[in-house]
């Protein structure tokens, strides 16, 4: 199969055809421009994203910086062992719970009047940054530049060769890095019921692996979980059926969310070496390789979903399916899963409850980003206040 350009031509408008290209006819192909091998079947994208000890994320285990995702092995136990706790559902139930539905209808109360929204910056994105904010005990006014600097360092690393952002990465760095040194000093005199204070008051962690591991966590959680909330609304939006489907039966919400997921996973790519010689679809690989797994692809392999290009809110409720790849498996399974699907399960609920007759805004063409997050670059709806 021929060469192809991730962030401009067919590919960025719609990846799908060419994944499915890429599991038919070069289901392990070497990407020039990522100078890595792509894999596109499920069964390859699960064994290299769920063996630790073949496949790190950094290139001999000893990342830059200690940041969990980063990180394997003892290294990256220790560090998930702490963060754990804060993220089961009991945990979360006392801390961010309680703020989930308020805030959501505070986000779309000024829209309400209006009979108009933009999902992906309006509504998404604020939602998931005021539950970061309050893992981190940030305070408000600091979130507009907190998310525009996370993303602007995202946007540098997916573009190895934009120039510009390029540029202003380091200070971007170092910007998050000082804010989150401030933030840390300021928990150490003035501790707070937050997860960035419990992070403190492990003493477990070094000043390095604290400020690692509160930036990864800006990086991590507001991004993906924009795109979640913004895939499943625009999914049921343009899948009137299932739209309907769901209001009738509020219990599919949680399968749509599955769903969703699984259709355009907000995360696409694996990225890992191999740190012994390895071999995918019979082509060997020495240790050191670089490896990209494409979730979005695995998640679509029709050996796995039968008839994968279809979104059906109620495929998740048959019993005994494998993961669909969205939060990874093995040990880097993402640490604020449920956290996520909790977040879109409120937003959406509110949505539907102030919200009837919401239909895309013609004047506004979707389109989407892709290969880093999925999801579409602005979502603007119109709709009858309920
Ligand atoms: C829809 C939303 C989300 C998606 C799709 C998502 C996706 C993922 C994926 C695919 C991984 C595994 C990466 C790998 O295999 O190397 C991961 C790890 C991680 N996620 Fe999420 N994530 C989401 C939300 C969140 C949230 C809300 C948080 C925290 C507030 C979070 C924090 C993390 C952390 C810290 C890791 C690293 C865990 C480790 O390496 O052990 N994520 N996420």
């Amino acid at each position: 199969m021929e060469q192809f350009a991730l962030d401009s031509g067919p590919f960025a408008e719609n990846p799908y055809p060419i994944f499915a290209r890429l599991r038919r006819e070069a289901p392990v192909f070497w990407h020039e421009g990522l100078e890595a091998w792509l894999l596109t079947r499920y069964e390859d994208c699960r064994k290299l994203n769920e063996d630790g000890v073949n496949f790190f994320p950094s290139y001999d285990g000893n990342p830059p910086i200690p940041y969990v995702q980063q990180l394997s092995g003892d290294p990256h136990r220790r560090i998930r062992k702490m963060m754990n706790p804060a993220f089961t559902p009991r945990a979360l139930m006392d801390t961010v719970e309680p703020a989930l539905a308020p805030t959501a209808e505070s986000l779309l109360a000024p829209f309400l009047p209006t009979g108009r929204i933009e999902i992906a910056n309006d509504y998404g994105e604020p939602m998931a940054t005021r539950v970061v904010s309050k893992l981190l005990n940030v305070a408000r006014e600091d979130e507009p530049w907190m998310v525009k600097t996370a993303d602007d360092l995202l946007e540098a690393e997916a573009n190895p060769t934009n120039q510009a952002l390029q540029a202003v990465y380091p200070k971007n760095l170092a910007d998050l890095r000082a804010f989150f040194a401030a933030r840390l000093d300021e928990e150490r005199k003035a501790p707070s019921d937050t997860l960035i204070s419990q992070m403190v008051a492990a003493a477990e962690l070094n000043e390095e692996e604290l400020l690692a591991n509160t930036m990864g966590m800006v990086v991590a959680g507001i991004e993906t979980t924009k795109r979640l909330i913004s895939n499943l609304i625009y999914l049921l939006v343009t899948h009137p059926e299932q739209l309907q489907m769901v209001r009738d039966d509020p219990t599919l919400l949680k399968p749509a969310i599955e769903e969703t997921l699984r259709i355009h996973s907000p995360n696409q790519p694996i990225m890992r070496y191999a740190q012994t010689d390895v071999e995918f679809g019979g082509i060997a690989m020495p240790r050191g390789t670089r490896i990209y797994g494409l979730r979005g692809a695995a998640n679509r392999d029709p050996d796995v979903w039968p008839d994968p290009d279809r979104f059906d809110v109620t495929r998740f409720l048959e019993r005994g399916l494998p993961p669909h790849l969205a939060f990874g498996v093995g040990p880097h399974i993402c640490v604020g899963a449920y956290l996520a699907r909790r977040e879109t399960a409120v937003a959406t609920e509110i949505l539907l409850k102030h919200a009837t007759n919401i239909r895309l805004d013609p004047d506004h063409e979707v389109r989407f980003v892709n290969f880093r997050n999925r999801g579409p670059k602005e979502l603007h709806l119109l709709f009858d206040a309920a």
